[in-house]
């Protein structure tokens, strides 16, 4: 991959509309909608552009990954509620001068066309580089693994046991995660909590949702409850806590 750049947004704010026009599109339309992040994502960007990467090729955007910095007390109950969680530890850590010692990596995401290339694992490491060059001492991330919305049924917690005949895990993203070292803590749930009406839910899934009722969404961890007569559905996905450093 010789013609591959690594930047930050603090490098490379002109970059962002070409970013998001890459990037955005990899993620189920219900993942843009957690009303945490609605709230907290421009503190996020202003605070942290050093933590926000973006692998160009020949000056392409083809991936780009994001972390925040927060302060952890390196224990399993410590940890934040998952992405929402670790995004309200994060800004408020930041507004009430709290010195973080952890680098959370909250998204990484690689362009249609170009995923299954190890540009995904290049994300992780050069937030790794930037975690140790912060003086970050632990890096952790609530992790999405990719083939879990094929079993919304199953727990996250037999999940993350699930393993091929080789040993290594099942899921090709919590193996990238692993392969740079990573391990397991945890499930993490309620990690982003996603509402809306039932005609937004039908709009962000393209399923209808006739009857109050749970249902299967494609791009979904976990089922989404929908509420006709409360004209309300409410996701609650379960992450998976992984530990670098
Ligand atoms: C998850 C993601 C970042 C991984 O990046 P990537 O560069 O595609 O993955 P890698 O090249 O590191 O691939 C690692 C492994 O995953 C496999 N793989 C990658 N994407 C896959 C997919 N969607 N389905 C099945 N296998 C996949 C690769 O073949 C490779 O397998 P191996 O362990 O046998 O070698 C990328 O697929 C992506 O952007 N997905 C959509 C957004 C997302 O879910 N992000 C993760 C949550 S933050």
């Amino acid at each position: 991959m010789p013609d591959l750049a690594v930047v930050t947004t603090a490098d490379r704010p002109d970059l962002a509309d070409e970013r998001s026009a890459a990037l955005l599109a990899v993620w189920p339309e219900f993942v843009l909608h957690d009303q945490v992040n609605d709230r907290l994502m421009d503190r996020v960007t202003s605070a942290w552009p050093r933590y926000d990467v973006t692998i160009l090729d020949a000056g392409q955007v083809v991936a780009g990954g994001w972390a925040i910095p927060l302060r952890w007390d390196g224990t399993v109950p410590g940890l934040p509620d998952g992405y929402d969680g670790a995004l309200i530890t994060g800004v408020s850590g930041l507004e009430q001068d709290v010195a973080p010692d952890t680098l959370c990596v909250m998204a990484a995401a690689v362009r249609h066309g170009r995923q299954g290339g190890g540009l995904g694992g290049r994300i992780l490491a050069a937030l790794q580089a930037r975690a140790t060059g912060g003086g970050l001492t632990r890096m952790i991330a609530p992790v999405r693994p990719v083939l879990k919305a094929r079993y919304p049924l199953t727990s996250m917690a037999s999940y993350a046991r699930w393993t091929r005949a080789d040993g290594t895990h099942l899921d090709p993203w919590i193996r990238t995660h692993q392969r740079l070292g990573a391990t397991i803590l945890g499930p993490a749930p309620r990690s982003m909590v996603v509402t809306g009406t039932v005609a937004e839910w039908e709009n962000w899934a393209q399923m209808a949702f006739p009857e109050t009722g749970r249902y299967v969404v494609p791009g979904a961890l976990d089922p989404v409850d929908i509420d006709v007569d409360q004209d309300i559905g409410r996701y609650e996905e379960t992450s998976l806590w992984m530990r670098h450093l």
